[in-house]
Parts: structure tokens; C-alpha cells; sequence
């Protein structure tokens, strides 16, 4: 929508205010307001530089600022949100220099107009959200687009999120640019990374909000490096487009990320297949080892789902061959892979072999999918498969083209999709020389190629920063138009924000020490609170060979991680579980066996994502905002709301200390031990145990063991009871694919404890894992006896555990009561 009135002509001169960014180029503040124009759902001011501003509301909790500093706005379009963002009315009142901007909940923004604009939020009980800092107001610099803005700090905020950042769990006083970067071996505090996505949440005194800042363009935060007292965000182009979630009355993270959620969406439920064990290396060489691979998993009861093919099973790495000499018979291989419950994930790079009698480049070239130099020219640079085309994603015919190519793969079998180097990175030219890094944020596309944008043509400046997501988008939106009645299994290293809706996220080339193990729980934390659910982090560190006792912490760390991948490069030693020896065989299957006791719960989890936003991974304080000491926990993560993983990541630790988030107690899985909340314990670790604990008053569903997810419907699942406080629980069930569950073609479980009650909601089962035990953990002792609806039934009591096991006669089974 464009203004049609006219702006009062701006009286006096505009206040010029000289600033310099983190970069050091010269900004001018917008100025004063000069002008202004109601809106439904809010204002649009002129400003005395020249510059305009809309401030509104989105939803009543939800409060747009958009700056341009060209006077016209742009489409109000944008890759990171589905559709146009709503708009929510506003009530205006006049307050001297101000205006007061009221929305239904009673959310206000304040706008004052002189003599700098300023804007500030107040929540629903009128506490401040955000208040822009007058010593450094809204700024651009005409002469190269860049606009910036900064917010009032308090010393204690801290702020999580920010995508796929190597940063401490809290991003206070951090710096950081969102520029999406091929990154190997990336140590601690390395930036930019492979995913930039320019939201965060900020905790303060235990209430949250939350900030997106809405432009793809290069971009930075700075969280109070540089000033405690303030923090700053800008971009190198574009709108000064953010977004303000007040996170509604309650102020908590789970409702911020529930509105950031609503607004850029949330991953749809994947196929249950893809959260079992994943197993991969850069590359199992033929398809005879493939195979051999397969079949060790099933010979030595290691339980897995899905078997990987990087680059080498192509024909010269030209993506959609394969190779005739080491995979003569792909289809033989993949139906053998299937009969023995397997599913296959092929690498998809977006790189096309320059090689005219390459048919897959000939149809980009025809159908004009490639990017453009300004000249005109197609883009050429140097990937795996030496000179390759690129695929211009912003454009919807390259996507469909792009996404149409998944036939062949899809007819042979293979059931999901990798897409690698989509930053996009590209190698040094044959005669680079150095001294410069080979590899990272500067090695990607020249700036100045063209791209579609959707019909919204610019530079690779713009763009950057979406086009490993709009892969992950022609990906997901290709194979699920060839196979509308699976649920698509999309791998992505690059994105963007909103790319929760097409695909799951792992971390890139990381390193197989001690450190970049202990760095997987912040990232993957907080890479889940910036909206995206389904991620993980390579098992035993990509870059070389861990030790034994290094994998066997990484596998255990990472059992209950939402993607469970172990991923190696080309030189480094054999990874299988089996491969350091008998021992550490059983541990590796221990961890791989928790997983799949667990998958139930991590399934129930991702169906509870896509209602609400709330991610299966989370800090601590995602869950206990108002306990302080949860903020800066580094080292443990919930899986859900009822599961605390406190992993081993030293070298030589038997056992390590443990906070219990203040709110709960919490249950020690292998012993049964309770432990009382916003407490510090030492525990046990020994070599064969991820530490693990149950809150106390959750109910979780646990699977009997099953070597794949095909063999689950028929796995027995047990209730587990954690005992020692009233609470309820939840399993989601379905057919594991496919969208029947849209249609109501599922069913959920419910159970509630109260007191030394157990009841339980059963709906009838149309072929779902049948519940056949209830198993409670944490008595204190035997209890003297149990009843299954009124009828007095034996239970099975381990001491050692301190847990009791009741079997069900059947689903009919309304109430288990534990008698004093
Ligand atoms: C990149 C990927 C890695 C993959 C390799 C070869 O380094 O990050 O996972 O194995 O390329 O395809």
C-alpha cells in the first residue's frame, strides 16, 4: 500500500546527526517527524531527513517498525514470512510530542516525534519491552544503504538465538553478522556461520521478548559489545524492517516463539523415519560397502534408519548420476536398503557441472535457470565438480525446474535429500595463490550477480542470505509436488530465517575435539528457539577421527538431539558404532537404544511444534525464564519439558556436576535419585551413560527397543510416572507419513497423576503402538499394593531403579492407583 496524502512540508531544517557504525561509515539519524499519516494499524510518520517510518501492530502483542530512507516503501514482501503479515488495529491518541499507539490487548508503543523520533513498547501490564536509545536514534547512510538502529540496555538482558552462531548460550555482549559462511573446522566464537537468522529473544528479570529484524541483506548485531548500556542492529541495504513480539501478557520465551512462529512458521511434522539413528560418512565408496554398512547395523542389533551417499556416488559429482563403476545398480542397492528397514539420503549441491553434453545443465541453460553476471553471462565458479552453473533459487521456474529434477532419484528410491553448499560456497580459482583462508564468508558469489527476488530483481548483496533456503524451499516444494502423500525429508546447511518450513538444519564441518562437542548444546539450543526445530550437529566432529571416549560422549550428547546424524569427511577413521572396538560398541548401542526408547516422545514433541513453535530441543531457561540461574547454563539442555540431558563433554569424567532448574525436581533415569530444584549435584557418568532425569509429575512414553522405526507399531510402549508430584503427559500417534493426521487420522494419549492416581485417556486404537505397561520411577520404596480399576494387580519393583512395572490387561484401562 503506497500513501496517497501529502506530508506537511518539513518547517525547519532536519537535525543531521553524524554517527559511525561498527563498520565506520558515516550514518545521519532520520530526524524529526515533520509529517504524519494515520493507518489502521498504526502511523506512518515523515521524518525531517527525508526518511519514512510505519509503526504498528501486527497482531495486538506483535509491533512492526519498517524505516526506509529513500521515502518509499518497498513490497511488503519478504522470504522470511509466508504471505503478507497481518495487521492489527490500532487506537491513536495525541500526547504533547507524542503519539500514543494502543492495540486491543492494551500493548502500546509510544512515538515520539521530536526532536529525534524515538519509539518504545510497553507490554500489555505496562512494563517496558523496547525503547530506542536517543543517544544513537534511527539511522541510515544514503550513500550506501546501510540503516541501523539501537535499543536501551540493561546490564542484566541477555538475548538468545540469532540462528547458527559458535557464541556462549547468552549472546549478551556479543558482536555478530548474519552472512551466511562455508565455515570448516570452525572453533568457539568463529563468525559469521553457515545460517543467519536475525531474530532473537531477550530474557530480563525472567520476562522475554523477542526481535526479528526483517532483511536479508548483510547484516550485524551488537548485543552490548560495544556499550553495555544499548545494542545495536543494522544492515548493509534495504528496509530497517524489524519486528517486536511482546510475547503477550505472560511475557515468556514459549509465547514469543510461539508469535515469531506464527509469523515466519513452524516445520511441519517430519516422517517419523527421519528421527531415528542416521548414519553417514564423506563417503561410503560403493555400493557393496553401503550395503555391508546396512547389514552390520542389523547383525549387531544396532538400531538405525538411514544410511547417507555423499558426493562420490555421482558420475564426476554431476548432481542426479550416479556412478556407473561403484554403483552400477543403484535400484538393487536401495530395495536391499529398504528390506532391511533403511531409508537413503543422497547430497543434492546446488553446483551443475559446466559440461555441455550434461543433460541437467543443458535444461538449466535452456530454461534461463542460472545466475547471471551484470554482463549478462551465466555465473561460473569452481565446486566439487570443478566449473559449475548455479541455480537461481529466488526464482520460482529455476525452483520448480530445480525441484522437478528429484524424479529420477525419487523412482530409483531414495527416500531424502541433502542440499550442501548452499551459502552459497565456492572454491579458490586453480591459481589462488593465498595467504588468505581458502574457505569462508567472502567466498561465495561475486555481490554484484543478479537474481530474480521473485520478481523483485537485485544483487547477490541482497540474496545472499536466502538462497540456501530457497534451495531447501525448491527442494521441499519439488518432491512434495512428485509425492504428495510423504512427508518430505530436506537437509540443509544454509538458511535463513522461516527455513524451519522446508527443511532440517545441521551444523556443518565442525571438529572432532572436546570443545566443539561442548559447543553443540548452545548452538543447537539456540539455533531451536530461532525457530527451527529439527537440528543436530555431526556426530564425533567432521573433520578428522576422535578418540573413542570423545565419540562415545558425542553419541550419548547427542541421543537425544532432534536430528541424530553421525557424519565424517574423507580422511578420517572408520565411525561406525562398532568401529572402536567390543566395548565401545555396547556403549554406542546404549545411546542409540535410549534414542529409540525415546523416539515416542521426540515424536510427540515435533507434533507439538507445529501447533505451538515450541521446539523438541531447549535451554533451560526456555522452560524456567525466572530462574537466573538457567540463563547462562551452557552444558545440559530439556528435551521437551520433561527430560534434562546433563552430557559428559570432558575428557576423562566419570562424573559431573548437574543444575536443577529452580520450579521442578527431577529424577534420576538410571537410579530413581530425586533432586530438588535450583540446586547444584554432583553426579554419576560412567563411560556407559548419557546423565539423564525425568521431572518430577511428567509421564513419558518409552518404546521397547526396535532395531528401525518399521518395526515400531509393533513395540510395546510403556508409560513411564515420575513420581513425587502431580502432573499429566501426552503421546501423539499416527501413521508416521503422510498427512492423514491433517484429517484427523491420529490419536493422542493423555494421562494425569494426581496424588497416588493415575488416569489415563486411551482413544481407540486404529493400529498405533499399543501402551501395555505403566512403569513408575522415583518411589521410595515398594508400594503395599497397586489397582488397575479397583482390581489389586501384582507389579514388578526394582530397588536398584526405584521403579515399579504394572503391565495393562489392555487400552481399556481407566485408573492405576498406587495404595499408601
Ligand atoms: C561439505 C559438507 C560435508 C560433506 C562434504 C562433501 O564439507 O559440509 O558434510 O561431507 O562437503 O560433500
Amino acid at each position: 500500500m503506497r500513501s496517497t496524502l501529502r506530508f506537511p512540508v518539513a518547517a525547519c531544517a532536519a537535525l543531521v546527526l553524524l554517527l559511525s557504525t561498527p563498520a565506520g561509515a558515516a550514518l545521519r539519524g532520520v530526524g524529526k517527524v515533520v509529517g504524519s499519516r494515520a493507518l489502521d494499524d498504526g502511523l506512518e510518520l515523515k521524518l525531517s531527513s527525508g526518511a519514512r517510518v510505519r509503526v504498528g501492530f501486527v497482531t495486538p502483542d506483535v509491533v512492526r517498525v519498517r524505516m526506509t530512507p529513500t521515502g518509499r516503501f518497498d513490497a511488503d514482501v519478504s522470504y522470511a514470512i509466508e504471505g503478507a503479515p497481518p495487521r492489527s488495529k490500532a487506537t491513536r491518541t495525541k500526547q504533547g510530542a507524542a503519539t500514543q499507539l494502543r492495540s486491543a490487548s492494551g500493548t502500546r508503543i509510544v512515538v515520539q516525534h521530536a526532536p529525534e523520533l524515538a519509539i518504545s513498547v510497553f507490554d500489555s501490564a505496562g512494563r517496558l519491552v523496547v525503547a530506542d536509545d536517543p543517544a544513537r536514534p534511527m539511522a541510515f547512510n544514503a550513500a550506501d544503504g546501510s540503516v541501523e538502529t539501537s535499543m536501551r540496555r540493561d546490564d542484566y538482558e541477555l538475548y538468545y538465538g540469532f540462528g547458527e552462531k559458535t557464541f556462549p548460550m547468552s549472546r549478551h555482549q556479543q558482536a555478530m553478522v548474519m552472512w551466511n559462511a562455508d565455515v570448516p573446522d570452525y572453533p568457539a566464537g568463529h563468525d559469521p556461520s553457515y545460517q543467519a537468522i536475525p531474530f532473537f529473544i531477550a530474557l530480563h528479570e525472567g520476562r522475554s521478548y523477542g526481535l526479528f529484524f526483517n532483511n536479508t541483506w548483510r547484516s550485524w548485531f551488537d548485543m552490548g559489545k560495544l556499550d553495555p548500556h544499548r545494542y545495536s542492529f543494522g544492515a548493509k541495504g534495504g528496509e530497517l524492517d524489524y519486528y517486536v513480539f511482546t510475547g503477550g501478557a505472560e511475557r515468556t520465551p514459549a509465547g514469543v516463539l510461539r508469535d515469531y512462529t506464527a509469523l515466519t512458521g513452524r516445520g511441519a511434522l517430519p516422517p517419523q523415519w527421519s528421527l531415528g539413528y542416521h548414519q553417514s560418512r564423506w563417503s561410503y565408496m560403493n555400493q557393496e560397502k553401503v550395503l555391508d554398512v546396512a547389514q552390520q547395523f542389523r547383525r549387531r542389533r544396532i538400531p538405525a534408519d538411514v544410511l547417507y551417499l555423499d558426493i562420490d556416488h555421482m558420475d564426476g559429482f554431476r548432481v542426479f548420476t550416479w556412478n556407473a563403476g561403484t554403483f552400477p545398480a543403484p535400484k538393487t542397492m536401495l530395495d536391499s536398503l529398504h528390506e532391511q528397514g533403511f531409508r537413503a539420503v543422497t547430497i543434492v549441491d546446488p553446483g551443475i557441472k559446466l559440461d555441455p553434453n550434461f543433460p541437467i545443465y543443458q535444461s538449466g541453460r535452456a530454461g534461463d535457470h542460472f545466475v547471471k553476471r551484470p554482463d549478462g553471462s551465466e555465473l561460473h565458479e569452481k565446486v566439487w565438480p570443478g566449473i559449475c552453473a548455479f541455480p537461481d533459487f529466488t526464482s520460482k521456474a529455476a525452483r520448480d525446474w530445480f525441484g522437478s529434477l528429484y524424479r529420477s532419484a525419487l523412482d530409483l528410491g531414495v527416500d531424502g535429500f541433502w542440499n550442501d553448499m548452499n551459502e552459497p560456497g565456492v572454491f579458490p580459482p586453480d591459481d589462488f595463490k593465498g595467504p588468505e583462508i581458502p574457505l569462508g564468508p567472502h567466498r561465495t558469489f561475486p555481490l554484484d550477480v543478479r537474481h530474480d527476488g521473485d520478481g523483485r530483481p537485485g544483487n547477490h548483496a541482497q540474496y545472499h542470505n536466502v538462497y540456501g533456503m530457497q534451495m531447501a524451499r525448491a527442494s521441499f516444494e519439488g518432491l512434495k509436488k512428485l509425492r504428495p502423500e510423504k512427508r518430505p525429508m530436506v537437509l540443509t546447511r544454509a538458511g535463513f530465517a522461516g527455513v524451519q518450513r522446508y527443511a532440517a538444519v545441521w551444523t556443518g564441518d565442525n571438529s572432532p575435539t572436546w570443545g566443539s562437542l561442548a559447543l553443540t548444546i548452545p548452538m543447537l539450543a539456540n539455533l531451536s528457539v530461532s525457530g527451527v526445530p529439527f537440528v543436530g550437529a555431526d556426530v564425533g566432529g567432521f573433520m578428522g577421527s576422535p578418540s573413542a571416549e570423545l565419540h562415545a560422549r558425542w553419541m550419548q550428547a547427542a541421543s537425544l538431539t532432534p536430528y541424530f546424524r553421525t557424519h565424517s569427511n574423507d580422511v578420517s577413521a572408520p565411525r561406525e558404532p562398532w568401529a572402536f572396538g567390543p566395548e565401545y560398541e555396547r556403549i554406542n548401542r546404549a545411546a542409540i537404544e535410549l534414542r529409540y526408547q525415546l523416539l515416542p516422545y521426540l515424536y510427540t514433541l515435533f507434533e507439538e511444534n507445529e501447533r505451538t513453535g515450541r521446539p523438541p530441543m531447549r535451554p533451560l531457561w526456555f522452560e524456567y525464564p525466572a530462574d537466573p540461574r538457567a540463563g547462562l547454563v551452557e552444558d545440559q539442555y530439556l528435551l521437551g519439558a520433561d527430560l534434562l540431558a546433563a552430557p559428559v563433554l570432558k575428557e576423562g569424567q566419570t562424573s559431573r556436576e548437574v543444575y536443577f532448574p529452580k520450579g521442578a525436581a527431577w529424577i534420576n533415569w538410571w537410579t530413581g535419585k530425586r533432586h530438588e530444584g535450583g540446586a547444584t549435584a554432583k553426579v554419576a557418568a560412567p563411560l556407559d551413560r548419557l546423565p539423564l532425569f525425568i521431572r518430577a509429575g511428567a509421564i513419558v512414553p518409552v518404546s521397547a527397543v526396535t532395531q528401525h522405526t518399521g518395526e515400531m507399531r509393533d513395540a510395546p510402549l510403556t508409560l513411564l510416572v515420575a513420581r513425587g508430584a502431580d502432573g499429566s503427559g501426552r503421546v501423539f500417534q499416527d501413521a508416521g507419513d503422510g498427512y492423514g493426521y491433517l484429517q484427523g487420522q491420529s490419536r493422542t494419549i493423555t494421562a494425569r497423576q494426581q496424588g497416588q492416581s493415575l488416569r489415563l485417556e486411551m482413544p481407540e486404537n486404529r493400529g498405533y503402538q499399543r501402551v501395555s505397561a505403566i512403569e513408575f520411577i522415583g518411589l521410595q520404596a515398594r508400594p503395599p499394593a497397586v489397582r488397575i480399576d479397583g482390581q489389586e494387580v501384582e507389579g514388578a519393583f526394582d530397588a536398584a531403579t526405584r521403579r515399579l512395572r504394572v503391565a495393562l490387561p489392555g487400552e481399556h484401562v481407566k485408573q492405576v492407583l498406587l495404595a499408601d
